[in-house]
């Protein structure tokens, strides 16, 4: 058998993984460079095969921490847009090296065959345990995890399953108990509290519930479609009820990303938005939604939502309502089989057969874990397994307890955020740190800092650098 070069030198030098192929630098940051390292396929069964995880690294002082950013179901350079209080502020404070590691499945860390089976939490996080072997200095070096939402969860895992690599962990906006709300209600009460709470006009969400009941009530006056043609601009012609609900979805698509997105100043994550969107948004909404009001000039204020997010360029010469922003196969075989994260519809009115509406300002579209699985099993063969994430890393109704022995953790969320119900929001035990950010969306603590930033967010922020430097501070003092 002829081993390939570099499994040769990987065991000569009797290590699990190697940097491979040349540095080449990271165009949105020329500090950083982007290096592959080659890991098993299977960490667990050692089964034969291996795949190139990419990351993005920036070397600082070695004698400073190691920051390890543990890449979601993401391309990594999207994560690394979205942490610049690691890139821009934290790294310099505190002289690290900073490895951003793109998650296995993702972006272009792919293997050579598209075989689900080793797509498993515990599999990327021993890439990242892997990789940090070879990154970290020595064994004085003080290693932070940071992570947003999955990756935010991952962050906590590391620190939870990895206490000798990972000495402590910012876990933003982490989904971490999202199975335990069995209807999945959380996320589309939360927008729709978004919009209520805009400071433009508390109708906001009311507006918004108008324009999908029109909606629902044009499906059965096709004699109409073309008027919907003409008002959304949309480039497919609309047909049929499939149509006009599909409509709705792609209107709730963009507003729940609104919100998600909804920072204070002008941000660029799929397209540019102006500070506070949501605002922005009802603002429209309320332009529209003024006396005299007609149920066309309500869909005419959804349209420009619609247009707000889509037609920054003022280029787009209709809307394709069937290109709905969708998470992929990777994440969604990950909800198939360890993550399981319901999520629900169930519109402002409860009735005996809709006993959750009242919930959000959403058309009703109920989460059934039945049809999840039929779903999964059809397309995957995979059965979900909602138990594991409680089991293998305790996010458990009883964290409390669960995690007991867990430490230097920061669990961050805001009262915008739609993951927040979904967050751990009690402090766990005295040695980890739940933050509560005031008029803040989805993460928004490991951005970049900016001066129109909330003084909540600037707390957090703060509070979370002090944890970091005393988590350094007690490793050198361990080690010394
Ligand atoms: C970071 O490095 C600079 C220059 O090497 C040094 O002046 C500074 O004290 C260092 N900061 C920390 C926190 O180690
Ligand atoms: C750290 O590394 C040094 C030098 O390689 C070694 O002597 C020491 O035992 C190590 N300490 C721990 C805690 O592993
Ligand atoms: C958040 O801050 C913005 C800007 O200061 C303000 O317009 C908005 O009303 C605030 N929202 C909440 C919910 O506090
Ligand atoms: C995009 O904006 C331009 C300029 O305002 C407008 O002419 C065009 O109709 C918009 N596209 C769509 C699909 O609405
Ligand atoms: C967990 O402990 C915290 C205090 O550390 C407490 O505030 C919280 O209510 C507890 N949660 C549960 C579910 O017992």
């Amino acid at each position: 058998m002829v081993l390939p070069l570099f499994l040769i030198a990987g065991l000569l030098l009797g290590v699990n993984s190697i940097r491979v192929g040349n540095a080449e630098t990271f165009l949105l940051n020329p500090n950083y460079q982007v290096e592959y390292f080659t890991e098993p396929i299977d960490h667990m069964n050692r089964d034969s095969g291996f795949i190139n995880i990419k990351a993005l690294i920036m070397n600082g002082s070695p004698s400073g921490p190691v920051f390890v950013y543990t890449g979601g179901n993401h391309p990594i350079e999207y994560e690394f847009q979205g942490a610049g209080f690691i890139t821009e502020y934290l790294q310099l404070e505190l002289n690290a090296t900073v490895i951003f590691i793109e998650h296995r499945y993702y972006g272009d860390s792919v293997p050579s065959e598209e075989d689900y089976q080793y797509l498993t939490t515990s599999q990327a996080l021993y890439d990242f345990a892997d990789i940090l072997d070879q990154v970290v200095p020595s064994n004085t070096t003080a290693v932070i995890a940071f992570g947003s939402v999955y990756s935010g969860m991952l962050a906590a895992f590391m620190r939870i399953k990895y206490p000798h690599i990972i000495d402590g962990a910012i876990a933003s906006s982490a989904p971490l108990l999202a199975q335990l709300d069995t209807q999945g209600t959380g996320f589309s009460r939360v927008v729709s509290y978004d919009y209520s709470m805009s400071n433009v006009n508390q109708l906001c969400h009311i507006w918004i519930t108008d324009g999908f009941n029109i909606l629902s009530n044009l499906i059965s006056r096709p004699t109409l479609y073309t008027a919907l043609e003409d008002t959304f601009h949309t480039c497919q012609s609309l047909n049929d009820m499939g149509d006009i609900v599909q409509l709705q979805d792609w209107l709730t698509s963009i507003i729940k990303s609104i919100a998600l997105y909804n920072f204070p100043y002008v941000s660029n994550v799929y397209g540019p938005l102006p500070p506070w969107p949501v605002n922005v948004a009802c603002q429209l909404l309320q332009k529209y939604n003024m006396a005299p009001v007609n149920q066309w000039s309500t869909l005419q204020g959804m349209y420009e939502v619609a247009n707000l997010y889509l037609n920054y360029t003022g280029r787009a010469t209709c809307f394709d309502i069937y290109n709905v922003f969708e998470e992929g196969q990777p994440w969604m075989y990950q909800q198939c089989t360890e993550l399981m994260m319901p999520m629900g519809q169930y519109g402002p009115i409860k009735t005996a057969s809709n006993p959750l509406g009242g919930n959000d300002m959403f058309p009703v579209r109920p989460w059934s874990t039945a049809q999840f699985i039929q779903m999964c099993q059809s397309v995957f063969g995979v059965t979900p397994k909602p138990s594991w994430i409680s089991v293998n890393y305790g996010m458990s109704a009883n964290v409390n307890e669960t995690l007991q022995y867990a430490s230097n953790i920061v669990f961050s969320y805001g009262q915008l955020d739609p993951f927040k119900y979904s967050c751990i929001q009690d402090e766990i035990n005295p040695q980890t740190t739940v933050f509560y950010i005031r008029n803040a969306t989805t993460a928004v603590d490991l951005r970049t800092p900016s001066p129109n930033d909330p003084q909540t967010l600037m707390y957090a922020r703060n509070h979370e650098e002090i944890l970091i430097s005393q988590w350094i501070a007690a490793k050198a003092s361990s080690t010394a």
